[in-house]
């Protein structure tokens, strides 16, 4: 006989144990235990295993949406039956991208079902006024309890539908909150089984909490097909679309959006647009062609260095790698004749972006010296290479694709790792600077 149990799990991880435990083993986080009842597991029927070369190969027609940037962070669109996370500070958007998604899924003839648990139906009507929607084959329900969505979901029968927030929903028997580990878990499970046995694709909006993870915690990450972020910096009018896991397509791919009067626009050329407003010839400008996915994407890094007016001179990294600056500022210092032990060093991507390849290394290294002896890099170049320890230059993947990006924006010259220029193998449409050592890198641009 099955009978109600009580475990415990962690809320930051989803580890469970029979007893609670002060420190979690999974991930080391304190304190993060919570209890949990759980039912009597129910039966279910038994799955029949199956030699995988008599599946039959289901089309996967994937529900392609008429946004190009979020179909191609989706993969080239939405896998039926699938649960896809989408996160994202406060106010960065979330609701907007996923109302204007649902009012063009309607648009093309296809029933939605947007679930809010955090607006109104009039609210919603007011933002969906502001994006010029329709709402012809959109149902709006103001609901929180996954059985009740549900069941209007059975007699709505749409093909999409959008769950906005997990955090307010809630299933009834459980008895923790609305928003609790243990419920976010359980509603999720839940649209999940629900999602699979009918085929309908669930996008469920997450709450991010301070530390910049999905509320409600990695257990969800866990569970779902995929999580995309929505980000962007709160006065800049950029929004990137990241996918951060996806077990039907890559995830290093960004898809860009505005948000502009009307919601959130497609930026099909982010490059020209990140671009357009810089002053060209700036001392500590230097700009970096990065590879986002498989597209190229051309930014500005900026960086501003002054004297430490007192005790340990101070570092700010926005957009790049806080260890990664340390160590650039260290390799700097000790190997290139930069001194920088006295200095306060502000390293800043424009645009919001943020990098995370080291490709950018020699970029941010010449931004900082640009600044520091005070001396502009020439504003037709482009700068790429990995920078080590011993102030060497390391070869760039992908270069072909990066200097054709910086062509077709009109840069002339491109200062690479000698390295990479001898695994070149077309001739390139730029002119190329090679160099062997940050030191020299620095001795051609900064002449
Ligand atoms: P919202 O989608 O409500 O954010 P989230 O669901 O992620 O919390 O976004 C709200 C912000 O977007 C708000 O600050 C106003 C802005 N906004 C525009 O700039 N233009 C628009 O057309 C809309 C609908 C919102
Ligand atoms: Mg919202």
């Amino acid at each position: 006989m099955t009978r109600e149990r009580t475990v415990f799990i962690c809320k930051n991880c989803g580890h469970e144990s029979l007893k609670w435990l002060g420190r979690c083993p999974g991930c080391q986080e304190w304190n993060s235990y919570v209890e949990k009842t759980q039912g009597p597991a129910s039966t279910r029927p038994q799955a029949v295993a199956q030699e995988l070369s008599q599946v039959a190969t289901e089309q996967l027609s994937r529900l392609v949406l008429p946004y190009s940037e979020f179909n191609r962070v989706l993969g080239g669109g939405i896998v039926p039956g699938s649960l896809v996370l989408i996160g994202g500070d406060p106010g960065i958007g979330k609701s907007t991208l996923l109302l204007q998604v649902a009012g063009a899924v309607a648009e093309s003839g296809r029933g939605v079902l947007y679930v809010s648990g955090e607006e109104s139906v009039n609210q919603i009507r007011l933002r969906a006024g502001r994006l010029e929607i329709l709402g012809e084959g959109l149902y709006l329900l103001p609901e929180t309890s996954v059985e009740n969505i549900l069941g209007s979901a059975e007699e709505i029968a749409p093909q999409l539908m959008i769950i906005d927030s997990i955090q307010t929903m809630y299933r009834e028997g459980l008895p923790s909150t609305a928003g609790s580990v243990g419920q976010v878990r359980e509603c999720t499970l839940r649209l999940m089984q629900w999602a699979k046995s009918s085929g309908v694709p669930v996008l469920l909006v997450g709450h991010v909490t301070k530390d910049g993870t999905i509320a409600g915690p990695h257990v969800l990450e866990h569970i779902v097909d995929v999580v995309l972020y929505l980000e962007g910096e709160r006065f800049s009018s950029y929004r990137l679309l990241r996918g951060v896991k996806n077990r039907f397509g890559s995830i290093n791919e960004v898809g860009v959006f505005e948000m502009g009067e009307q919601g959130l626009v497609e930026v099909t050329n982010p490059s020209e647009a990140f671009l357009s407003q810089r002053a060209e010839g700036a001392i500590g400008s230097v700009i970096v062609p990065t590879l986002e996915g498989t597209r190229p994407l051309l930014v500005e890094i900026q960086a501003l260095t002054s004297p430490s007016s007192f005790g340990l001179p101070r570092r700010t990294a926005n957009g790049v790698d806080f260890n990664r600056l340390l160590l650039l500022c260290a390799v700097l210092t000790r190997r290139a004749g930069v001194s920088l032990s006295n200095q306060d060093v502000i390293v800043n991507v424009v645009g919001g972006i943020k990098i995370s390849e080291p490709a950018a290394d020699l970029g941010v290294a010449l931004a900082i010296s640009s600044s520091f002896r005070g001396v502009k890099v020439d504003p037709n170049m482009v700068a790429l290479g990995e920078v080590g320890l011993s102030g060497e230059l390391r070869p760039v993947s992908q270069l072909e694709r990066r200097l054709a990006e910086g062509a077709n924006l009109g840069f002339k010259t491109c200062l690479l790792p000698t390295p990479s220029r001898a695994g070149l193998s077309s001739p390139p449409q730029i002119e190329l600077i090679a160099a062997d050592s940050l030191a020299q890198a620095l001795k051609l641009a900064l002449a």
